[in-house]
């Protein structure tokens, strides 16, 4: 099957900036990648530049059928409608209900329309749909506020398969997790590219979480891709070049 996600050779740039450089990655239907890197290693640059949100300045990036270097007029609100986004803060609206903030990932493909008709029956019906995937259709009728963080990230899920997106992009997801949920989120997420064929990129900062829940690794450090290789021919030792401080600078304290 073809890629959803194909980069060849990827700069990012601000200015004279460069964040990115000799980025390659490919994600096939039904996997889980893993973006892998300390803090500054331009991880949430290379999901950003997928979004249209970092500029492109060199080599190839396309998603879903989209290419970032040339784009046409609305081309971005329709690549990004095919896109779910997972945030490292599940990016809620605190008092709205659970089902309400589920309902809002169809907002991306119906348009600004939709808010003016309200969402219809079977919008309702795929929204409970998804909460009962993720675990939480009992939670549709509570405000989002009270709800634990895993049981946020669970909605924030359940609002990105309301996309029907091509692809999911996860952006340090269980950063605010505590362990256990973080590994209850990561195991729903790469059942959802399995059983979805919807590819899941993950970025992580934690070694072990990365080794346990992907089918393959692309690791990050100073903005240059340093490993590229299946989950199942890596290590932690192999991966620790990773963590090597090659110098200090900016990028290390971002
Ligand atoms: N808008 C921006 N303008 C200039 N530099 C940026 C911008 N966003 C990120 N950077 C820099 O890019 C590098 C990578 O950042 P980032 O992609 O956020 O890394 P990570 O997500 O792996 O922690 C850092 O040195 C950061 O300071
Ligand atoms: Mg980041």
């Amino acid at each position: 099957m073809a890629p959803v996600v194909t980069v060849r050779d990827l700069q990012v740039a601000y200015g004279d900036h460069t964040i990115l450089r000799g980025v390659n990655l490919d994600v096939h239907p039904g996997e889980m990648v893993a973006l892998l890197g300390s803090s500054g290693s331009g991880k949430s640059t290379l999901m950003k530049s997928l979004t249209g949100f970092a500029p492109v300045t060199g080599g190839v990036a396309q998603i879903a059928g989209h290419d970032l270097t040339a784009l046409r007029a609305g081309e971005l609100r329709r690549l990004r409608a095919n896109v779910g986004q997972i945030f490292q803060q599940f990016n809620l609206i605190p008092r709205m209900s659970v089902l309400n903030n589920v309902l809002t990932g169809a907002l991306h493909r119906a348009g600004p329309l939709n808010l003016v008709g309200g969402f219809t029956s079977e919008h309702r019906k795929l929204a409970l749909h998804y909460l009962d995937r993720v675990g939480l259709s009992h939670k549709a009728k509570s405000q989002a506020r009270p709800l634990s963080g895993g049981q946020q990230q669970r909605v924030a899920i359940a609002r990105a398969l309301m996309q029907s997106p091509s692809v999911i992009l996860a952006d340090e997801p269980v950063s605010s997790l505590d362990p256990t949920l973080a590994d209850s989120v990561l195991v729903l997420l790469r059942e959802i590219a399995n059983e979805h064929a919807i590819p899941v990129l993950v970025s992580l900062h934690v070694l072990p979480l990365a080794l346990t829940h992907s089918d393959r690794i692309i690791g990050l450090r100073g903005g240059e891709m340093l490993i590229s290789a299946p989950t199942a021919e890596l290590d932690a030792d192999k991966l620790s070049v990773l963590y090597h401080e090659e110098h200090r600078d900016d990028r290390d304290l971002a």
